[in-house]
């Protein structure tokens, strides 16, 4: 303790540091390090980040070890089967959950941004047929800087509640549109009559030739998704797009960043990779086979849904994605679908099996998301841009919190450089 403040000593050689320990409302203490190398002239080391806080926020927190994900407090169990997406963006955006005339306005302003500038529809056909539908959504929505001039400048207040907007709004219409030109079918316009959710399901399914019946099961499914997606603290691709902000970008620009990060199947695209892996694994028979390549340490494969950074026990989302999965597919009298009874096998092995025990290795959020997805009626392609759509709003939030930090700066890592010290050039006739 110095001055009352809770410190933590360092000794470096026959210097000793004492440096400022932080105390959360929840998780670990963190150990200050900004004038490490000022005053230790030293760099802490720490690849993948496993040990280190970025940031401060007050919007997600993770309890890995109870398998608990609240925002902003709310338990994401009881958001799922409480509220709905919409409302969980606002409880983002602004930190409290609104009054029903705060709801309606917000719903009606996002509503009301659905639509996208008809000249946007020339990204996508500049696109091959066969473009991954993540390719066309961080070509289209980084090119929509090119398009909302008036809501680019992140030091307006006004301009960035505009970009938030456009945001939300506009994915749905993106994703929906990247799926019609991939299957080459027409783009379905968002209407206004429908809910957030509702426009997603209507836009990727209707067609021209028939009116298009809305299934309020397949609805509140879509919303649910959409809700276990939102938010997830200092994630991968959030991560990106706060370091993209940090040097300026405009919002578009850090999105489309996002977007390209989430791709990754380590991360966003693992519910792809997860169902691809069950339709390689084909019958429960075939489980240890792919159990004993999970463990193998010579075989990359590894269980496509399973583990986490942060997550020690259950992934919440996991828990509602599996007993929503069961009522979806059961409710669309698809409850044999093999995909999930191979799921549910293999979730099982895994669990009992000492190797995921001793590592903690749980189903994620993306190992039953998929099976919904597909019964849903979505190819693999289009797992991940749900996951961005839905993620856009943790994006949205955490860059807002950002920009709104008198401590934001830019980020600028520095490293633990194991290359070759200063030598001379050699021309080439001596080499
Ligand atoms: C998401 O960060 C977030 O919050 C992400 C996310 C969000 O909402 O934003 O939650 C969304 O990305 C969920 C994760 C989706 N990815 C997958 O399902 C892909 C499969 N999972 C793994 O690739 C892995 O578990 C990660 C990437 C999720 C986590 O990797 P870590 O934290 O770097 O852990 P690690 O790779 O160091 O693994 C620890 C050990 C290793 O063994 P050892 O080297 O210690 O012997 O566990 C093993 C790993 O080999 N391991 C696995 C495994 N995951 C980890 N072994 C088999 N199958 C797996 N899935």
């Amino acid at each position: 303790m110095k001055d009352g403040i809770k410190t933590a000593t360092l000794t470096i050689g026959d210097k000793s540091l004492e440096l400022p320990v932080h105390s959360p409302t929840a998780g670990p203490d963190v150990i200050d390090i900004r004038r490490l190398y000022a005053d230790g002239g030293v760099f802490t080391y720490d690849p993948g980040f496993t040990s280190t806080a970025s940031c401060d926020s007050t919007i997600t927190f993770i309890d890995g070890g109870k398998g608990e994900l609240l925002h902003r407090g709310y338990p994401i169990d009881q958001l799922a089967e409480k509220s709905h997406y919409l409302e969980v963006c606002y409880l983002l955006l602004y930190g409290y959950l609104p009054s029903a005339e705060q709801l309606e306005t917000f719903e009606n302003t996002i509503t009301r941004h659905t639509m996208l500038h008809e000249q946007m529809q020339n990204f996508f056909r500049g696109f091959r047929r066969d473009a991954h539908p993540m390719a066309i959504m961080v070509g289209v929505v980084g090119a929509m800087s090119a398009f909302y001039h008036d809501s680019t400048d992140i030091a307006d207040a006004r301009q960035r509640e505009i970009a938030t907007h456009r945001l939300i709004a506009k994915m749905p219409t993106i994703a929906a549109w990247a799926y019609k030109y991939h299957i080459g079918q027409p783009f379905v316009y968002p209407r206004n009559d429908c809910s957030y959710a509702g426009n997603f399901l209507r836009m990727c399914f209707a067609v021209p030739a028939e009116d298009y019946v809305l299934d309020p099961i397949l609805e509140r499914a879509m919303d649910r998704i959409f809700t276990l997606h939102a938010d997830h603290e200092q994630n991968a691709s959030t991560s990106t797009v706060r370091l993209a902000s940090s040097s300026g970008a405009n919002p578009f620009a850090c999105i489309a960043a996002g977007i390209a990060c989430l791709w990754g199947p380590a991360h966003g695209g693992a519910n792809q990779a997860c169902l691809e892996m069950l339709e390689e694994i084909g019958s429960v028979d075939r489980i240890p086979e792919f159990i004993a390549r999970a463990k193998d340490k010579n075989d990359p494969f590894r269980l496509m849904g399973f583990g986490h950074r942060v997550y020690k026990n259950f992934d919440p989302r996991a828990k509602v994605m599996k007993q929503s999965a069961d009522e979806v597919l059961e409710l669309l009298g698809v409850e044999n679908n093999p995909k999930l009874q191979v799921a549910k096998a293999l979730e099982k092995a895994a669990l009992e099996d000492p190797y995921f025990a001793e590592k903690k290795l749980f189903p994620n959020v993306d190992f039953y998301s998929g099976i919904i997805l597909e019964a849903m009626g979505f190819p693999t392609s289009m797992f991940t841009p749900i996951f961005a759509v839905s993620r856009t709003v943790g994006w949205i939030s955490q860059w807002k919190e950002m920009i709104a930090d008198p401590q934001n700066k830019i980020g600028r890592p520095r490293q633990l450089y194991l290359g070759e010290t200063v030598r001379d050039y050699v021309d080439i006739e001596d080499r």
